[in-house]
């Protein structure tokens, strides 16, 4: 995607000491970037505050990194920000969540105007408290014109769930004679998935260390690179996101065949 080099480089003014804009090549960032946003409740833990101060706190690595993926001209960022299993969480957490999720959405709507990014859903959104789904379907209609990036939020999102959901989409076709069930094939399959129409990801970044996947995008992280840190997700900052995209770029990808050396 069309990125503004200008912008790019102020944004990376001031590097660490390991790390600097130029060690990226900017014509092969990732289409696709996704994170697992893991690590807040230990954030706050570390600090003596309670598990809801770190998931406020990680909502500014969220917007940073959003900022990030436009300034970079990625193309698809899609985060997981809780998963169908997090409501065996206290109630507590989970409505805390649910109202930092709607807020949140409002107060940074205006960020979406002003980078043009468009907003996409991963999961079932349908079934969430009435006020944080009214918020989403309000952030979906304005942001619906936009063809910017796409900033794919998971919420109530399961990959199993997501996959049993597509094979009934798949039955009712078929039954109703759509779908020659002799046609039924990984496109198919893929056109019913939340991520429809979106690439895979090519770069997926998992914080706080866990070398595990959580029910996330099992389908769609089939030849993924995975980039696993130990920074929290409130530490997160567009350093480590530059950290990740250049270990990304050392890698070979081979999709199963042989790469010539
Ligand atoms: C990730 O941080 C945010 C959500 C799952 C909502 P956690 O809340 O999982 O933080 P840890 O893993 O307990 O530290
Ligand atoms: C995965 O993190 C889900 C999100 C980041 C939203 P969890 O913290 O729920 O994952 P587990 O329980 O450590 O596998
Ligand atoms: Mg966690």
């Amino acid at each position: 995607m069309q990125f503004d080099e200008q912008k790019l480089r102020e944004y990376y003014a001031d590097p660490p000491e390991d790390i600097r804009l130029e060690d990226i090549d900017l014509a092969r960032v990732p289409s696709h970037v996704s994170i697992i946003m893991d690590g807040n409740g230990r954030w706050a833990q570390a600090r003596g505050l309670s598990r809801p101060k770190g998931h406020v706190a990680g909502v500014d690595s969220l917007r940073e990194a959003v900022t990030t993926s436009v300034r970079l001209g990625v193309d698809v960022l899609s985060v997981y920000a809780f998963s169908t299993e997090n409501w065996r969480r206290p109630q507590k957490e989970v409505d805390l969540l649910m109202h930092l999720f709607a807020n949140t959405l409002l107060k940074e709507l205006p960020l979406f105007h002003q980078e043009n990014v468009k907003l996409r859903f991963l999961g079932d959104i349908e079934s969430l408290p009435k006020k944080t789904y009214k918020v989403f379907q309000e952030g979906l209609e304005q942001t619906a014109d936009y063809d910017g990036m796409v900033f794919a939020l998971a919420v109530n999102y399961g990959a199993r769930a997501e996959l049993a959901r597509a094979a009934r989409l798949i039955a009712k076709d078929a039954m109703q004679g759509s779908l020659d069930v002799e046609q039924i094939d990984e496109q198919v399959l893929s056109e019913r998935l939340y991520t429809h129409g979106l690439p895979d990801p090519e770069l997926l970044i998992r914080t706080s260390g866990e070398l595990r996947l959580s029910n996330y995008l099992l389908w769609q992280l089939a030849y993924t690179e995975m980039y696993v840190t130990d920074v929290l997700w409130p530490d997160f900052t567009r350093w480590d996101y530059l950290r990740a995209i250049r270990s990304f770029q050392g890698r070979r990808r081979r999709f199963g065949g042989v790469v010539e050396s």
